[in-house]
């Protein structure tokens, strides 16, 4: 459950950088690396990173939202130089890299998920705190958007959707809500899909310790922006874009995706392909938790190439 990407704190254009320690200590970047950030954000890694990789390093920064690319080449603006600038979907960095006349990367890192820039933006409609268009899109320039999901998406699909990618107990009752309730108006904001929601649940569901959107909101994100595609996509790739002695992070922020990322790093594993630099998934210190709430469920995967 990614439920502290939404208690995360952070005023607009800003976002710290999950587990920054924990990513430098074990994915090494070292001088003269080409570093891929697939998930560029407002580039809080990435600016540590090219400290490391020096003068003669490369940092290819890649993301699929083009006003969080914008802010980042700004927060990047004294690396310029060593920085390619990649406004595209992580899961095709095979075709990136190529672009860029790049054969092997000697390090990716992803960081998945929303950045508080995105989330505590209203008018991207990805929280349930503030009034908004059902929107959702990270990637401004795709057809989809979250209101076109609920408002023409089947009931069973909608139910579906909240069972598969949000692992919510209720979504029949929810399905159900959405559709009896479209029948009169389109559902157009962020407040009236989460008091459907609300109204869906039975009271004793309310007594949780997260806000019973949540998971409705979680779950048409991801849908929205097919994410779990994406990872098992560009996984596929990065095995075959990694240098020999090259290594590869995952931050995930609920379980559905580090199943994927411990799945295919295990199977690389198997084949011999691959060293699991993190048998088990590191988690952020307690301080780090306390501090940044978004960082609570992170969990960071590490792998290298043999
Ligand atoms: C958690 S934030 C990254 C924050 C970044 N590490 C930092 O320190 O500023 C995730 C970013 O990845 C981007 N993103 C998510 N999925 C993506 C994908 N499939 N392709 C490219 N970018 C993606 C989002 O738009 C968002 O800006």
């Amino acid at each position: 459950m990614d439920r502290a990407q939404e208690s995360g704190g952070g005023e607009e254009r800003s976002h710290i950088p999950v587990m920054l320690n924990e990513v430098i200590e074990h994915l090494k970047p070292a001088p003269g690396n080409i570093f891929v950030d697939g998930t560029l954000g407002l580039g809080g890694h990435a600016k540590a990173v090219l400290g490391l990789i020096g003068e003669k390093g490369r940092l290819v920064g890649i993301d699929r939202d083009a006003r969080a690319l914008a802010v980042a080449k700004m927060n990047l603006a004294a690396y310029v130089t060593r920085c390619d600038f990649v406004y595209d979907n992580y899961c095709h960095i095979d075709e990136i890299l190529a672009r860029h006349g790049i054969r092997a990367a000697d390090r990716i890192l992803l960081d998945l998920g929303l950045s508080s820039f995105q989330l505590n933006d209203p008018s991207r409609g990805f929280s349930f705190r503030a009034e908004g268009p059902l929107d959702m899109r990270m990637d401004q320039e795709s057809y989809i958007s979250a209101f076109d999901l609920v408002n023409s998406l089947s009931q069973e699909e909608i139910s579906l959707i909240l069972k598969d990618f949000g692992e919510e107990r209720w979504h029949r009752r929810i399905a159900r809500s959405i559709v009896e309730r479209r029948s009169h108006k389109p559902i157009e904001t962020t407040k009236e899909l989460s008091d459907i929601v609300l109204r869906a649940m039975p009271h004793h569901a309310g007594r949780e310790k997260i806000h019973p959107a949540t998971r409705t909101f979680q779950a048409l994100r991801i849908a929205v922006n097919r994410e779990l595609e994406a990872l098992e996509e560009a996984l596929g790739k990065c095995g075959a874009v990694l240098a020999a002695g090259g290594r590869i992070g995952v931050i995930s922020f609920h379980s559905l995706e580090d199943r994927i990322v411990k799945q295919k790093f295990r199977d690389w594993a198997r084949a011999g392909k691959f060293r699991l630099i993190t048998k088990k998934p590191l988690r952020p210190s307690e301080c780090e938790a306390k501090s940044n709430p978004r960082a609570r469920s992170a969990r960071l995967r590490i792998a290298e190439r043999i």
